[in-house]
């Protein structure tokens, strides 16, 4: 769909081709359901779903289910039982059309005798963006572009952030009152929310590669905040904001598998010493900053960013605007209390025409709690302003390689 709900036809060598269909929407709902199985386990590379229907019939479904396997359009081709000829191929991603570690997904495409594609987004990879699409235009393919553009674009934040704007995601996560207090006036937050609740957030640390927490957090909760659910492959890596060394090496975040980043501010050496001892990676730097930090773990290949808080970190988040989505657990409880913890701390704006506006809000429980979520205002239309303009596309040291990746 374009930004006025519209789908659109794929432009190729000056031509304008396809139209979507009624029946569309459907199956690419289905495609992005599909898509959305290789969650935890696909990235650097995107989640892809694919489809082959003829005459309204499913012929095959794929997704792409974790790096090194197969495209989600070569397992469509692989679970077909007979031909696809004249048939139409849903796809949430622009199929590739440049040799990685498989052959282009195009060449099945054509091999197949596939007679029309509907895609919801191109790939933002320069190498790849609109060039699989003219290839099956100019071979006589009918093409739609756009159909599911909105959730395909969100189901795929990590990858599209990271190759188009060379950043992580950021998602701002806490746990919540009722009222509005992530902790207690005596500082005491364990436990807010409900177990249901605090499983969600186990998960959602399976979906980004680093978790950051500022410094009094690391202390005061001595969370291990590592990744234990097993959904995705291996360790996180985990990062404290500790401008001044404060994070003692007995801390519990040292217990677990996986990087430790200390970013800091400070030149004590022995404190330095002592956490690099314990395994940490001390990362100095003149200011600790989200700007700063976020560029440090993008050229460490993190392509998304888990904030856990407490609330003076993610109000350095919130007022530098390096932060993408919420995802808030909230209580049925009233903790109550001026003193008590928000959890965007600091000042706050003095103006509501200044608040930071969110959109796509979206709700759904876990146990007794509500889990809302929510996008930045105009991110999702900004990233489909890229996409659309080929040109536009930048390539990401990590991405390139991810799009058309195995
Ligand atoms: N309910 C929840 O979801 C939840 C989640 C997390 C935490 N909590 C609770 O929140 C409390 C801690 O929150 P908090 O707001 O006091 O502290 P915090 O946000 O965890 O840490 C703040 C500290 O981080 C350091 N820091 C480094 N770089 C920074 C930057 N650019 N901007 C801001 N701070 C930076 C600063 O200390 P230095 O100058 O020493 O580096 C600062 O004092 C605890 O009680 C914890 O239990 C609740």
């Amino acid at each position: 769909m374009s930004a006025n709900g519209e789908s659109r036809s794929h432009r190729s060598g000056g031509g304008v081709l396809g139209q979507a269909l009624p029946a569309d929407e459907g199956f690419m709902v289905r495609a992005l359901e599909l898509a959305s199985r290789g969650r935890y386990r696909v990235a650097p590379n995107p989640l892809v779903g694919a489809l082959i229907v003829k005459d309204g019939e499913v012929l095959a479904e794929g997704f792409h289910r974790q790096v090194g396997a197969p495209h989600a359009e070569a397992a469509a081709f692989d679970a077909l039982d007979g031909s696809a000829e004249g048939a139409t191929l849903y796809v949430t991603l622009e199929p590739c059309s440049h040799h990685g570690r498989t052959p282009p997904c195009v060449e099945r495409v054509l091999d197949a005798r596939i007679s029309r594609i509907v895609c919801a987004i191109r790939d933002p990879n320069p190498d790849v963006s609109g060039r699989g699409l003219d290839r099956l235009g100019e071979a006589g393919l009918d093409v739609v572009l756009g159909v599911g553009r909105e959730p395909a674009t969100e189901l795929n934040l990590p990858f599209l952030i990271s190759c188009l704007e060379q950043r992580p995601l950021v998602t701002l996560k806490w746990a919540m009152s009722l009222d509005g207090k992530i902790a207690t006036r005596t500082g005491e937050s364990q436990w807010i929310s409900s177990p249901e609740g605090r499983a969600w957030a186990l998960a959602l640390r399976e979906e980004h590669d680093a978790i950051l927490v500022g410094s009094e957090t690391a202390i005061v909760d001595d969370a291990r905040l590592d990744r234990r659910l097993g959904l995705a492959p291996g360790p996180n890596v985990r990062v404290v904001l500790d401008r001044r060394l404060r994070l003692s090496p007995g801390q519990r975040l040292f217990e677990a598998e996986g990087d430790v980043l200390v970013f800091t501010e400070s030149d004590d050496t022995p404190r330095r010493v002592a956490l690099e001892q314990r395994g940490a990676e001390v990362i100095v730097v003149e200011s600790v900053d989200p700007p700063v930090v976020l560029e440090r773990l993008f050229q460490r290949g993190v392509n998304s960013v888990l904030v856990e808080g407490g609330g003076t970190v993610i109000d350095a988040f919130v007022r530098s605007g390096r932060f993408d989505r919420v995802a808030i657990c909230c209580a049925p409880k009233l903790i109550g209390g001026r003193e008590a913890l928000t959890p965007v701390a600091g000042l706050g704006v003095g103006s509501l025409v200044a608040a930071p506006v969110l959109e796509s809000l979206k709700a759904h429980s876990e146990g007794p709690d509500i889990v809302l979520e929510a996008l930045r205002k105009d991110l999702l239309r900004g990233l489909l302003e890229v996409v659309d303009r080929r040109e536009g596309a930048v390539a990401s040291p990590v991405a390139a390689e991810q799009s058309g990746a195995e």
